[in-house]
């Protein structure tokens, strides 16, 4: 019963076909597509976590994380050029392993995208705030109001108001352009490239020590974490419907955006470490602090009456450490570069989550209102609303490392089983069409399941408690509703063209959208 309910390729490529959107997307604006959803409050914030955790070890947790994503990206793009469809790992796992390992994916996935926007949104919280704070008008926003309980506080109003104006924009209609995407990955590089030119050549060797302060577990814990860092690329394959030539550019996009960043990263960890240093904080008997918690938030409140807070103690990473290293000014600018870029991300985020339920929905998995559209908009807006609504009470109340956490669980459970969907392929249908193979996939996709594997096995264990208990609700709906109502159990085939047809991509999409 497992691998039942297969639906065949050939069945998703026609349904692809009767869509026909425009494809007009080239192998550059995938690759910035990738990019801009890719770079965000991994980088820009996550980074004093991955310190608390790893240390200057850091560095070790980047490669490792930024590894086990070049490894499933390859795996992505083999399937992504061969099932050029949207709805990514649910459609390839459809397709391969049946529907229950779809649904189960499928509903990963919502961990994957929503949780993540409201990580995103608590990101740019800080990065708000802090903003403010270091503005010639210096507002302090109240701490009660600008994080959850968590840290001693209320509300992140902020994280609830970015989450609130992203879906209202999706709902309306709102599209980023090729030009505003281009401008928003820009701003982003930019930033990362000044913090890379200032950090560099000021780093001193006695930062660097002791490198590995937690252990080797402790680079592993990081690598697990920061991982959500380089999460974002398979948006690409999400515009597969929209992409010319996609068996070429869909493989280029998803491997030339992960390797832009894992440069970027590389060098900015190592700027940030080498100049300001990033030591965890411990507690006063020694003992390791969680980041996140209560007590390490109360230790980081008595350090920040001394001089010099410590980078895992900062809730805008980047911009801390420019203002330390004597560049105030460039680290306000680099914090005014997440401002406007980050939301991009929260879109990118919400963007793909109501696109997964969509085509779920289409599937008959899920309720038909799901795949409603508004008669005026021409939106998804029930779905939309639906998930905004769940972005922002999470935002509103879960600090930005459990939420980054919680969203790695469910995509690295997509990762891995699109690695083994690649290899199944490869023995069930040998002689299918591949434009793009997967180069020694024999190796290569077994290391994206272990790899995959390891660092599930080193998350926090809140995050690898909530996937299974999300996956037992996920079990639950499928076996009331999805299981009788699919589209692929006999008797419940759609009535032809009666599907309903999916808004275009929010982001390069200039001509006319199609009508439901
Ligand atoms: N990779 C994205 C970020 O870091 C999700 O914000």
């Amino acid at each position: 019963m497992l691998f039942w309910r297969v639906k065949p390729l050939d069945l998703i490529l026609k349904t692809a076909e009767k869509k026909a959107l425009k494809r007009q997307l080239g192998a550059f604006q995938l690759t910035m597509l990738g990019i801009g959803a890719i770079i965000g409050t991994g980088i820009f914030v996550l980074t004093a976590e991955a310190a608390q955790k790893a240390g200057p070890g850091m560095m070790l947790s980047f490669v490792i994380a930024g590894f086990v994503c070049a490894v499933a990206a390859l795996c992505y793009a083999e399937l992504a050029a061969m099932v050029p469809v949207s709805g990514s790992a649910y459609t390839y796992s459809y397709a391969v392993l049946g529907e229950f390992v779809a649904w189960l994916v499928g509903w990963a996935l919502i961990l994957e995208y929503a949780v993540a926007a409201s990580a995103v949104s608590v990101g740019w919280s800080g990065y708000l705030v802090g903003l403010l704070k270091n503005s010639f008008l210096h507002i302090e926003v109240p701490a009660a109001l600008a994080t959850g309980p968590y840290a001693g506080g209320v509300i992140n109003l902020p994280a609830v108001f970015i989450g609130l104006l992203v879906t209202v924009l999706l709902i309306r209609g709102t599209k980023e352009s090729a030009v505003v995407n281009a401008f928003l990955v820009t701003v982003k590089v930019l930033a990362l490239t000044a913090f890379i030119i200032l950090a560099i050549p000021v780093m001193k060797d006695a930062n660097f020590h002791p490198f590995a302060p937690l252990g080797n577990a402790g680079i592993v814990g990081a690598a697990a974490s920061i991982f959500f860092a380089y999460v974002g690329f398979d948006a690409v394959s999400t515009a597969a419907e929209e992409t010319k030539n996609p068996q070429r550019n869909i493989p280029i996009g998803l491997i030339a955006s992960l390797i832009v960043c894992t440069i970027f990263y590389l060098l900015v960890a190592a700027g940030a470490i080498g100049s300001y240093g990033a030591q965890p904080v411990f507690a006063a008997d020694g003992s390791p602090l969680s980041p996140g918690s209560m007590e390490l938030a109360a230790r980081c409140k008595e350090l920040a009456a001394g001089e010099n807070l410590p980078l895992v103690c900062s809730s805008e990473a980047l911009a801390h450490v420019l203002r330390m290293i004597g560049h105030p000014m460039v680290g306000n600018l680099l914090g005014l570069a997440a401002f406007i870029a980050l939301p991009s991300v929260i879109l990118m985020m919400i963007y793909g989550q109501t696109r997964i339920f969509f085509t779920m929905s289409r599937d008959g998995l899920l309720p038909p209102i799901l795949s409603k559209v508004h008669p005026r908009f021409n939106t998804p807006h029930v779905v939309t609303m639906m998930t905004g609504l769940g972005v922002m009470i999470a935002a509103a109340f879960l600090p930005v490392g459990k939420l980054a956490d919680i969203s790695n669980s469910g995509t690295l459970f997509a990762f891995l089983v699109v690695s083994l969907a690649v290899m199944m392929l490869r023995r069930s249908d040998p002689t299918r069409h591949r434009p793009f193979r997967t180069p020694l996939v024999w190796i290569i996709a077994p290391m994206s399941v272990i790899g995959c594997m390891v660092l599930f096995w080193y998350l926090p264990r809140d995050a690898k408690l909530v996937f299974p208990i999300w996956a037992g609700i996920g079990l639950f709906f499928y076996f009331i509703y999805g299981y009788r109502k699919s589209h692929m159990k006999p008797g419940n085939e759609p009535v032809d063209d009666a599907a309903p047809v999916l808004p275009a991509a929010p982001v390069f999409h200039e001509g006319p959208e199609p009508g439901p």
